[in-house]
């Protein structure tokens, strides 16, 4: 890489942490963080994937590496992995909020429980780890950039999914109320919104027919590479943005411009 890339992109010297990086995106942004310099934490709550997946990272890219427990719903266990990559590396000022779960159902047969386990995951659990963050880069006297994974179903909706679709559109209207007010302290707070990217959270039903069809009738025609993630969401990371907060940034082949 050139150093001018090197120079307007490169990590070499933050300190990262990925929220929910034991599958899917939040794996492949930890690699893509340690590949651009940064040394990431790796937090998520099945443990055991977290520190194969640090190791791997270490191994593959020489960047410092750490797995932390962590749920997102508790925030007792958000402050613990604050705290335990603050103690290894110093304080956090990348954060990949990515920890997301949804439980598609019609919206008139949605259980309360299903309700409340997307929102305390998907919208709480974002708030608890975005202000976590933000809290301790003004204390610490330090700017720094928030990246909160949403989702075109933030920006427009599909069937099956009101609450996690709710969840994303509050997510999106965090991420733009927390940027206004940390603007001041040099943190930037941007969304990225993926269009269909194959995760666990939705391999099944992207192999269904309504999947398939589904994914024809987008304009790509195809599901997202999980590398077709990685820049813009380095570019967020890095102080190349520095001019850019309150965004929410599809990454999805134009997918969000024919929801309805
Ligand atoms: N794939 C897509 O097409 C797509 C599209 C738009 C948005 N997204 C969003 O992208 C994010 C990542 O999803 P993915 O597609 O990569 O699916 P995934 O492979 O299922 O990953 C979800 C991640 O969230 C973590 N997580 C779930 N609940 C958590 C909790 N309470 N505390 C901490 N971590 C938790 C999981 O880790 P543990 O289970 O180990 O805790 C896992 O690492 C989600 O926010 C999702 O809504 C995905």
């Amino acid at each position: 890489m050139s150093n001018y890339l090197v120079d307007t992109f490169g990590l070499e010297g933050k300190v990262a942490l990925v929220a929910g990086a034991s599958s899917g995106i939040g794996a492949q942004f930890a690699k893509a963080l340690a590949k651009a310099g940064a040394k990431v934490v790796l937090g998520a709550r099945r443990v055991d994937r977290i520190e194969a997946l640090a190791a791997s990272i270490a191994d593959e890219t020489g960047s410092k590496t750490l797995a932390v427990a962590l749920d997102v719903t508790d925030r007792k266990s958000v402050v613990a992995a604050f705290d335990k990559a603050e103690e290894a590396f110093g304080t956090v000022t990348v954060v990949c909020n990515n920890a997301g779960i949804a439980i598609p159902n019609w919206s008139l047969e949605e259980s309360e429980d299903d309700w409340d386990k997307t929102m305390n995951t998907n919208l709480k659990g974002m708030w608890h780890v975005a202000q976590e963050s933000g809290k301790r880069m003004v204390a610490a006297g330090v700017g720094g950039s928030i990246i909160n994974t949403a989702s075109i179903l933030g920006l427009g909706v599909g069937g099956m999914q009101t609450s996690y679709a709710t969840s994303k559109a509050g997510v999106l209207h965090m991420t733009r109320s927390m940027a206004t007010e940390l603007q001041r302290f040099g943190i930037r707070v941007n969304a990225i919104c993926p269009g269909y990217f194959k995760t666990e959270i939705n391999d099944e039903f992207l192999e269904t027919e309504l999947g398939q069809n589904m994914l024809k009738r987008s304009p790509a025609r195809r599901a997202g590479r999980l590398e077709e993630l990685e820049a813009p969401m380095l570019m967020l990371a890095s102080d190349a943005a520095s001019f850019v907060t309150g965004v929410a940034l599809p990454v999805d082949g134009a997918h969000s411009v024919t929801l309805p």
